[in-house]
């Protein structure tokens, strides 16, 4: 790790919508950084869970991060592999914590506890823009917005793009937008090139230049807890090219470019 980096980069994965692939990129993305020899700690902020099942994490692990958001644990003992899992459990903390002074900021206090030696923090969030995606979005230096190659991707991606300039406007006034990815596109379809063209008439150069294809494989790597950048090498290729965008818009990780480079083979 570089000696100059004192915290880590903290990336949101955050969408309107549920269903754009939030957590697969937050998955892969981690596994491409770390093979980088980038440190890198996944936060699931999901009910759902996904995320530690992905990384195939004991369901029954604990603490989790309900219990570091509702003070029960430090978020040192909740990191289990590089990575603080979610369960069901996160539904009730959300509720408690919606009754807390300074309920938007738990997370952030959260993540300013973690221990040295991080350089990316990546924090998959549920499909809704309630209150676990303001927590992330105020812990975050970055928001990387997912939308589905569909209709309407345009609008899910504006209505989160409202939430992040909340976050920003008020408690987080750091906060940038890192990118917005198009996922699960078939660029055959008029749909996917319809809704790619749509946001880069919007956002312009915030658009990933890489789309994320879609293929059955995510599905399928996901239930055999197997990251795609082993269950389907040439699927990867996708997620690697990514992760080097990912990093060329981030300061200091020009090294980790060189590794990315270097993992498709
Ligand atoms: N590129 C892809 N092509 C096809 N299917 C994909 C792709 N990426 C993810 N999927 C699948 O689509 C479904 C949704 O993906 P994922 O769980 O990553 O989305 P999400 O945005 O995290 O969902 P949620 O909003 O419920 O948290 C999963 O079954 C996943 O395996
Ligand atoms: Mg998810």
């Amino acid at each position: 790790m570089t000696a100059s980096r004192m915290t880590a980069e903290t990336i949101a994965v955050l969408s309107q919508k549920g269903g754009t692939g939030k957590t697969t990129a937050v998955r892969t993305l981690a596994d491409a950084f770390r093979r980088a020899g980038v440190s890198t700690l996944a936060v699931d902020l999901d009910p759902q869970g996904n995320l530690s099942d992905y990384f195939d994490l004991p369901p029954d692990v604990e603490p989790t991060i309900a219990d570091v958001l509702s003070g029960r644990a430090s978020t040192d003992e909740a990191i289990h592999d590089d990575l603080i899992p979610a369960n069901l459990s996160l539904a009730e903390a959300e509720l408690m914590l919606g009754a807390k002074m300074g309920r938007e900021l738990t997370l952030r206090r959260a993540l300013a506890q973690i221990p040295g030696g991080y350089e990316l923090i990546l924090i998959d969030c549920p499909p809704s823009l309630g209150l676990l995606t303001i927590n992330a979005l105020v812990a975050a230096d970055h928001a990387l917005v997912t939308a589905e190659a569909q209709y309407f991707a345009l609008q899910g991606v504006e209505q989160a793009m409202e939430v992040v300039e909340l976050a920003r406007d008020s408690l987080n006034p750091e906060l940038e937008l890192l990118g917005v990815l198009l996922n699960l596109a078939d660029m055959r379809t008029v749909h996917s090139r319809e809704a790619l063209a749509s946001l880069r008439e919007r956002f312009g150069k915030r658009v990933f230049d890489t789309a994320i294809r879609s293929s059955i494989a995510y599905a399928e790597s996901a239930e055999r807890a197997r990251s795609i950048l082993d269950y389907r090498p040439d699927l990867g290729a996708d997620y690697l090219a990514l992760a080097d965008e990912v990093l060329a818009r981030l300061p200091g990780f020009e090294d980790a470019r060189r590794q990315v480079a270097g993992l498709g083979g």
